[in-house]
């Protein structure tokens, strides 16, 4: 059976990470137009660069909580679990996933905007802001999608393909407001796949999914894994 999983940022959430949306969420205290845009970046680039060393340091501080573990014993089981997340914070790799598809990036690899090389740069704090290019000196933007740009094409066609052969299709954390990821589930569904909700909120999924769980992700999580082992 091929389960498939796309997360949001509400899987991060017990992790101490604020998700985006809903009462504490970061876009009712920062405007995504000044921080997360590839205008907002031209703009101010030191703006933009100390909220993501911020959400660096704070990531850096955080854990993979039970449902980031949950997913990676249940790849250790069952070798057909792929994840697809949304998340830029690389908590289901540190969790132990391997099968992880990257939507939105990675605050955790840096683009050179002059020569264009692309690396991982974990340092927390970074050592200066905004940080330079280790091989030419160049202005670094953080890895990651911003609004108005495109998805990486690789992990977008595959995110697609794994979510068109899906036979279980679980859905943890995402408030399912921004496309394309938000289209997922629906082409899992449309290609016959079992749908599983795991929110402690209703979303725009909620009326297609087969089973809701309006739990937490941990013990949402906890309750999908009892569910796969009674079948
Ligand atoms: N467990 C599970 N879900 C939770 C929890 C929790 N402990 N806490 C909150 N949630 C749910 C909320 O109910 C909400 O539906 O997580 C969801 C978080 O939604 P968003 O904050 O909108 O995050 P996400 O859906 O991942 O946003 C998608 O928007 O800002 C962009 O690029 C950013 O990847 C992000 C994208």
């Amino acid at each position: 059976m091929r389960i498939v999983v796309l997360s949001g940022a509400g899987i991060s959430a017990e992790s101490g990470i604020p998700t985006f949306r809903g009462k504490d969420g970061l876009w009712n205290k920062y405007d995504p137009m000044d921080l997360a845009t590839p205008e907002a970046f031209q703009r101010d680039p030191k703006l933009v660069w100390e909220w993501y060393g911020w959400r660096r340091q704070l990531i850096a501080r955080a854990e993979p909580n039970r449902a980031h573990r949950i997913l990676a014993e249940l790849e250790r089981e069952r070798e057909t679990l792929y994840v697809i997340t949304q998340n830029v914070d690389g908590l289901h790799q540190r969790a132990g996933s391997r099968k992880v598809v990257e939507l939105h990036g990675s605050v955790w690899i840096v683009r050179c905007l002059e020569c264009g090389v692309s690396y991982r740069d974990e340092r927390v704090p970074l050592p200066e802001i905004p940080p330079k290019c280790r091989d030419c000196g160049g202005l670094l933007r953080p890895g990651v999608v911003w609004f108005g740009e495109a998805l990486p094409k690789e992990a977008l066609e595959k995110a697609y393909e794994l979510s068109a052969s899906a036979d279980l299709f679980i859905v943890v954390g995402t408030s399912a407001q921004v496309y394309p990821a938000a289209e997922l589930p629906f082409v899992a569904k449309s290609k016959g796949a079992k749908l599983v909700e795991v929110n402690p909120e209703e979303t725009p999924i909620t009326p297609y999914a087969d089973v809701s769980v309006r739990e937490k992700a941990s013990s949402g999580m906890e309750r999908v894994r009892r569910m796969l082992n009674s079948i």
